[in-house]
């Protein structure tokens, strides 16, 4: 898609514009918002399609407001493809029908080695070939969608509906980023063209959107299909943005040719693995690094078989394979049925859902109190893991799910995403199916349990209760919180039950003597746990305020919340209004904010974690305002001998430097390790890089 030539070409563009951005607040010619355009689309190449960006996110924003200024003081200079016309667009009030161009089939499915030999068979008979030419590409599990595009714009996308008509959501898929909104189809000649593919979620967005999901006390989504399809309708296209969905495309459905264009001869055109290609060369993300063109069916099951192997390895979902004939034209010679193409079939990996009993209902009480059932069922096994227990989440999911003891009930894994119950079977009830009764008292301290009508869950409001106290400590512990290495839960829950760890300060005093007559510690395990709880005291402040577990304080908002006073006691004089100015800090947290600070026994156990020697102070403003290295920005290349790179790093930016992706002139430091490469070379060549050791980036912060 972009040659080195043109690589180089536009990333020292970039360098241009970054360095201009400080002189020039807007730019008021077409020409230049088209090169700032061409530059911004570019890097989201490199980012959304090929993961390899050029530069840092930070970078990318200042570019990216650069256009959006300038196109908001002269509305003129705005083209429907420029990358700020993805965000803003208006509500969807409804979603109009439209025709597809070509009606998009179905697939037929196979399920085993004798099904593809069955469909090559077929396939030999219908074209009279001895052997056939097939390309093969993962299934994707997802949403499938059409898009148009005229004159290389996108002008239309819609869902596959019921396969003729479908639902209008262009706004919508302008959200998605490795999505192109133009694309060079001209220079092949093309002048309409329909394409084909798959909206997804991978499952690290899954999971990511889920956590979010729970910190906002609603139900996770089900699985990542359910979450692609469901994303495609939802009214505000900002709420489709938040959901970081992907989209693969497979299919070149149907395309006008420019008349008179030499270009529409490609041989790209003449094969699928070529329309693949094609589209790859375009920039759009299609399966040209995932497909494969063997000759013959051995090599089709072959590469299927390898697939499904490795396919918990992907970072998205696919439920299968699918087997296309690669020649066009032997594909419209040998035409299709009513329901789907006779040229090509589903390969379908097995199943990942299974059937069980649902035995009963255990409660499980969390660190913030809330009360969760989770389901006991038969062990069974599913996709690689044998399953016993599931979360049912809350009353109103169980009464949803139409949940019995005793009931059959059907279960799915999808790749490593937590198993779900997709449904009860009332059809198989016997009679002695007993209702799911939830308790009115916490099943560890047996207060009465409280909910909000807000919320959906059940909560004990004794934060002395055991189990909350415990899963506190391990929140507390925890890798993003203090980061307590050789702590661990398995560790908390033993020095709890036998009596040596009752609360957080208990950390700081565990004794020693005590612990090292318990199996399983030795000298060393007992040196580890003693440095890293010591280590611990010198963490930044905003782990400790993550770690004390506030309800609706995340990473983000613990920073936030760090930066913003000199002393983390002066929170105990901060109103609800005043912590609604802080950014993120929304009515229900800055409200969970308050009532932590105005608990006693928390402020009591602020004060002797103080005294304990943990730092409860800002330091990044005692060191003169807001970081000695501020407004200086680094960059590490090369292996250190000293820090590791996230240490390094998280050490600049703990005196307030700011860490850069890769060389530019907005680089002032470029930090050099053994091995330095083309980060380096690059660097020389820029006269205002200064350009240190390891030791000297050492001595630099130890001089501030
Ligand atoms: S080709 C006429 N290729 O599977 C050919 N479909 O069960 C149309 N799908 O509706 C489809 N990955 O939503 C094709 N690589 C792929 C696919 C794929 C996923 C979906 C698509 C289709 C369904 C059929």
């Amino acid at each position: 898609m972009y040659s080195s030539g043109l690589t180089q070409q536009l990333q020292s563009a970039t360098s241009h514009w970054l360095s201009k951005i400080i002189q020039q607040s807007f730019i008021d010619t077409p020409e230049e918002c088209q090169q700032l355009r061409k530059i911004l689309q570019f890097h989201e190449y490199r980012y959304y399609i090929l993961n390899e960006p050029l530069v840092s996110d930070y970078e990318y924003d200042q570019l990216y407001k650069l256009l959006q200024r300038s196109e908001e003081k002269n509305p003129l200079l705005i083209t429907p493809d420029s990358p700020t016309q993805r965000v803003g667009s208006s509500l969807n009030s409804q979603f109009t029908t439209v025709s597809h161009l070509v009606p998009m089939l179905s697939l037929d499915n196979s399920y085993n080695a004798d099904d593809l030999t069955d469909f090559d068979r077929k396939a030999r008979e219908l074209t009279g070939l001895d052997e056939i030419e097939y390309c093969i590409e993962p299934k994707f599990d997802g949403a499938s969608i059409s898009l148009i595009y005229e004159q290389d714009q996108l002008v239309r996308a819609a869902t596959r509906g019921d396969g003729v008509e479908g639902e209008e959501i262009t706004n919508n898929i302008k959200q998605i980023r490795s999505i192109p909104l133009s694309a060079s189809f001209s220079s092949f000649g093309i002048q309409q063209v329909e394409i084909r593919g798959e909206v997804i979620m991978s499952k690290s967005s899954f999971d990511q959107y889920n956590q979010l999901q729970a910190s906002r006390n609603l139900p996770p989504l089900a699985n990542p299909r359910n979450a692609a399809s469901g994303s495609l309708r939802m009214k505000d296209p900002k709420d489709v943005a938040e959901r970081g969905l992907d989209a693969f495309l497979y299919h070149i459905s149907f395309y006008t040719k420019e008349s008179n264009n030499p270009a529409a001869a490609s041989p790209l055109l003449d094969t699928h693995g070529g329309n693949l290609s094609l589209l790859w060369e375009l920039g759009f993300r299609s399966p040209e690094k995932e497909k494969k063109v063997v000759k013959g069916i051995q090599g089709v099951i072959d590469y299927c078989t390898a697939f499904e192997a490795g396919r918990d390895d992907l970072p998205y979902e696919i439920d299968g394979m699918v087997v296309k004939v690669n020649d066009l034209h032997l594909q419209e010679k040998m035409g299709m049925t009513s329901h789907h193409p006779r040229w090509a079939i589903a390969f379908k990996f097995k199943a990942r859902q299974a059937t069980t009993k649902l035995r009963g209902i255990e409660f499980q009480v969390g660190r913030t109190g809330a009360v969760t059932p989770v389901a006991k069922l038969d062990p069974v096994y599913l996709g690689g893991v044998t399953v016993s227990s599931i979360s049912v989440h809350n009353e109103e999911y169980i009464k949803e799910k139409d949940l019995k003891i005793g009931d059959t009930v059907l279960i799915e894994r999808a790749g490593d995403v937590i198993p779900q119950i997709v449904k009860s079977m009332p059809e198989l009830r016997t009679g002695t199916e007993e209702n799911i009764l939830f308790p009115k008292n916490c099943p560890v301290c047996s207060s009465l349990l409280f909910k909000e009508e807000t919320e959906a869950v059940w909560r004990c409001i004794n934060i002395e209760c055991e189990a909350q106290v415990v899963e506190r400590i391990i929140h507390f512990v925890s890798k993003d919180a203090m980061d307590i290495k050789s702590f661990g839960e398995a560790n908390v829950r033993k020095f709890y039950e036998l009596g040596l760890l009752k609360d957080i300060p208990g950390i700081y005093t565990l004794d020693f003597d005590k612990i090292g007559v318990l199996e399983g510690f030795g000298k060393k395990s007992l040196d580890n746990l003693r440095t890293a709880i010591e280590a611990s005291k010198q963490q930044p402040l905003y782990r400790l305020i993550y770690g004390l577990g506030i309800r609706f304080v995340g990473e983000t908002t613990a920073k936030t919340l760090a930066n913003a006073v000199e002393h983390l006691l002066d929170y105990q004089t901060k109103t609800e209004e005043e912590l609604q100015q802080l950014e993120d800090v929304g009515i229900k947290v800055a409200k969970s904010i308050y009532q932590f600070f105005s608990n006693d026994q928390n402020i009591q156990m602020l004060k002797q974690l103080e005294s304990l020697g943990l730092q409860l102070k800002n330091t990044k403003k005692e060191n003169g305002g807001s970081g000695s290295l501020q407004g200086q920005t680094f960059l590490f290349t090369g292996t250190l001998t000293q820090l590791k790179r996230s240490e390094a790093e998280a050490m600049a930016e703990a005196h307030g430097g700011q860490i850069l992706s890769g060389v530019s002139n907005k680089l002032n430091y470029l930090v050099v390790g053994e091995d330095a490469g083309s980060k380096l070379e690059k660097a020389k060549k820029i006269n205002s890089i200064k350009i240190i050791s390891e030791a000297e980036f050492l001595q630099l912060v130890a001089a501030q």
